[in-house]
């Protein structure tokens, strides 16, 4: 059976490793390279990678966008889109997902693999069909976790749900890297049987399972899985693409990837990564084995942020309370998947429980948000008594909360003016309000000065 593959590098690689801090300059020169790899897909763009190139790395992410489209001419670009949030942490209004979508299909991207942290659809519904409407590729996910109301049989539900929607493949995402190879073996063959369409894995590396995970996926008729080349591999990131490759080889599965070239792009990146190294942005602990994730079952993110949060506030003795208190919490909020922003959500909500000794004695206002309904349906039941304590007399909402969202497209546009020089510009500016328009204004300047020189030249 052939096995896709989506190298993620560019994009999940490089964030949760280094915190997506790859400026293109570290890698425009190997993408000519890496679309000679044979990759199914390569993930590059979404996820967290737009904002950081906005906030740290002076980069406009739609000329990447443009950039890497020049290069890979045989390879597909995938991108990571939190549904409603796109790529952002906030609901955005209907016209501003679909324009966002069309463009960036329009600047390049193929397949957009698009989630919702509750898996409550109708957050992913406008981007789904805008994709479709642009011709690009809808990825649907299934966001997957363990709880005992997340079954089975809820999620192959889930698998159908997506295929009603019309999208053209599902991913099953595992954002801890906790899912084990049975369970893999199970969930996948059970969607085959359920769907038509092709299934794909997506999980890390952080507590070692997830080479033996998605072996079994394979086995069970996985279509494809992600991996990251050997030098930005590993810990929490993607299993190694060369390993896998190798294995998957050997065990009778066929993929297009050519082992040559893989050489060239790791010894490319090798020099790159030890650079990060050197500078500290890359923690050699982030690259090892962490199997805590597997005792209390929160990803090792989550884990690490309790960890600093409790040292900040000189209470790490209180971890195991606040450890055995985060599955009570997740409990009452209906059993959220912990995946952003849940997980930090339901973390930061259990350490306030335990250090204010008082159960939701203070809640923060995103928890608030989330218990009257602005982020979606709880997978489960919200616990009528929390629920109350927390929204009082107000009634939480039932709709979709993008539909109280007024279009936003416009009026952002008309407050930007000259500073906007295209669609893609006035986004940026919904999405980072913040960081866009200094970049705006920083860019702006530095064409002035451009024009300034240019002149000067002419006249000398
Ligand atoms: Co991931």
């Amino acid at each position: 059976m052939k096995v896709n593959i989506t190298e993620t590098v560019l994009r999940d690689g490089n964030q949760s490793l280094i915190a997506t801090r790859l400026p293109i300059s570290d890698f425009e020169s190997i993408l000519a390279e890496m679309d000679e790899a044979g990759y199914y897909s390569v993930e590059c763009w979404g996820g967290a990678t737009f904002d950081t190139c906005l906030r740290f790395l002076n980069e406009d992410p739609w000329e990447r966008l443009r950039t890497l489209k020049k290069y890979f001419k045989k390879t597909k670009l995938q991108m990571l889109l939190r549904g409603q949030n796109l790529v952002g942490y906030k609901h955005y209004s209907d016209d501003t997902v679909r324009r966002f979508v069309t463009k960036a299909v329009e600047n390049g991207i193929d397949i957009i693999r698009c989630f919702d942290a509750l898996n409550d659809y109708r957050n992913i519904k406008t981007a789904v069909e805008s994709t479709i409407k642009a011709g690009g590729h809808a990825q649907g996910v299934i966001a997957w976790t363990i709880s005992p109301i997340h079954t089975q049989e809820k999620f192959v539900a889930m698998g159908k749900e997506l295929e009603s929607m019309g999208v053209h493949s599902i991913a099953v995402k595992d954002m801890a890297g906790i899912m084990g190879p049975q369970e893999a073996f199970d969930l996948i063959s059970a969607l085959k049987k359920s769907v038509t369409l092709p299934v794909y894995l997506h999980t890390h590396s952080t507590t070692g399972l997830a080479p033996m995970t998605y072996l079994k996926a394979v086995e069970a008729g996985c279509d494809g899985i992600d991996t990251a080349i050997a030098s930005f591999s590993g810990g929490t990131s993607q299993p190694a693409t060369e390993s896998l490759v190798y294995a998957l080889k050997q065990c009778g599965h066929e993929t297009t990837v050519n082992m040559n070239v893989l050489k060239k792009i790791n010894d490319y990146f090798k020099p790159v990564r030890d650079r990060f190294l050197k500078s500290g942005i890359l923690e050699p602990v982030v690259l090892g084995t962490d199997t805590d994730a597997l005792v209390y079952q929160v990803p090792g993110g989550m884990l690490s942020n309790l960890v600093s949060q409790l040292k900040s506030q000189n209470a790490l003795d209180k971890l195991e309370a606040v450890l055995m208190e985060t599955p009570k919490v997740r409990e009452e909020l209906g059993w959220p998947p912990l995946v952003t922003p849940m997980s930090q959500m339901v973390g930061v909500q259990a350490a306030m429980n335990v250090l204010l000794g008082e159960r939701y004695k203070n809640v923060s206002k995103e928890v608030k948000a989330y218990v009257r309904g602005e982020y979606g349906t709880a997978p489960g039941t919200i616990d009528a008594t929390i629920q109350s304590k927390i929204l009082g007399d107000e009634q939480p909402i039932t709709g979709p909360f993008a539909d109280s969202i007024a279009p936003e497209f416009d009026s952002v546009k008309t407050e930007l003016g000259d500073l906007a020089k295209s669609d893609e510009d006035v986004l940026s500016q919904i999405l980072f309000p913040q960081i866009a328009e200094p970049y705006l204004r920083d860019r702006e300047e530095r064409r002035a000065n451009t024009v300034t020189y240019t002149i000067t030249r002419v006249k000398e």
